[in-house]
């Protein structure tokens, strides 16, 4: 089960501390104790996402799918759905914004020497005792997959509800949560290794999530990070730009492995291969951090 003590409320400027409701739910509400901001729980997953009433009324149907789809879509579970949907009912209808493939270490990747994927490079950047893990933008579960027998704390999280089942189902034991990268929600110093694969590029506001990690993270605490875009949109893609948002937010960089191979097969005839930056930086220790203002 989700601890929500490592959330706060995603209501914009809040970041109150959450309550779930007493005894161990699976469908329901967990509230703000400061603004009282409610937020819908479902299949046991707390959807901190800034205007959960809008995502639910978007996303009502992908939601109703997923949850037959993990044989979760219980008589309370729908009423929650429909109470929040019901309070925003000019939303435009969508699908979660999926993106990932069924495998992404499928078929060609068998060609590229294992242990070089980009993916491989994270699991070895994340460490034998990776402490309590958040991965950020999970996707299908593939690297939770890797990481869930190193600790019996880990948290996925992605703004799609069909992601987080899926790489909780990978990942047995996981707990999950549903959260917009660009509002994040965290809460100070919760975690020991904060994951995002692939992640930070296909965001609006990198900064402010790199940030937010940090802060999240406990003193001598890991970020580990791959994309293929460390230039973030910079012309000449200079991983530059990566690395000075991290020194900004306090992280310092250990070890990076450049164009570390991504490969992507979406079919029979069309594949995609990416070359990736993958990258730890820890968070300074207290003494550092002050010295080094
Ligand atoms: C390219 S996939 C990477 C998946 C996985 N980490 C991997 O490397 O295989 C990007 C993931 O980020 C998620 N995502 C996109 N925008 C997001 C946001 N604003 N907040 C949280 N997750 C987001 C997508 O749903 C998708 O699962
Ligand atoms: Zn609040």
């Amino acid at each position: 089960m989700t601890k929500v003590s490592w959330f706060g409320c995603a209501r914009s400027g809040c970041r109150g501390p959450l309550a779930m409701p007493r005894g161990a739910i699976a469908d329901g509400t967990a509230r703000c104790r400061a603004c009282g901001a409610m937020f819908p729980v479902l299949a046991g997953v707390p959807i901190l996402v800034p205007a959960p009433a809008h995502w639910m009324a978007a996303h009502r149907d992908a939601i109703l799918a997923t949850l037959v789809e993990h044989d979760a879509a219980t008589p309370r579970a729908v009423a929650v759905v429909d109470a929040f949907a019901d309070a925003a009912r000019d939303a435009e209808p969508a699908r979660f914004g999926d993106d990932w493939v069924a495998d992404e270490d499928a078929a060609f990747a068998l060609a590229l020497p294992p242990g070089e994927r980009a993916l491989d490079v994270v699991e070895r950047l994340v460490g034998p005792r990776p402490g309590v893990v958040l991965e950020l933008g999970c996707g299908d579960g593939g690297v939770a997959a890797r990481l869930a027998a190193r600790t019996r704390r880990l948290v996925v999280a992605d703004l799609s509800l069909r992601a987080v089942l899926r790489a909780r189902r990978r990942a047995a034991g996981a707990a999950a949560v549903v959260l917009d990268a660009d509002a994040p929600c965290l809460a100070p110093a919760s975690f020991d290794t904060i994951v995002a694969a692939n992640l930070v590029d296909v965001i609006d506001r990198p900064d402010e999530l790199i940030a937010a990690a940090a802060a999240a993270l406990r003193p001598g605490g890991a970020l580990v990070l791959s994309t293929p875009q460390p230039g973030l949109g910079a012309p000449d893609d200079d991983p530059a730009v990566l690395v000075a948002m991290l020194g900004r937010a306090g992280l310092d960089v250990d070890e990076v492995v450049e164009a570390a191979p991504w490969p992507r097969v979406h079919g029979p005839r069309y594949a995609q291969l990416y070359a990736c930056w993958v990258g730890v930086a820890r968070k300074r220790a207290r003494r550092r951090a002050r010295a080094a203002r």
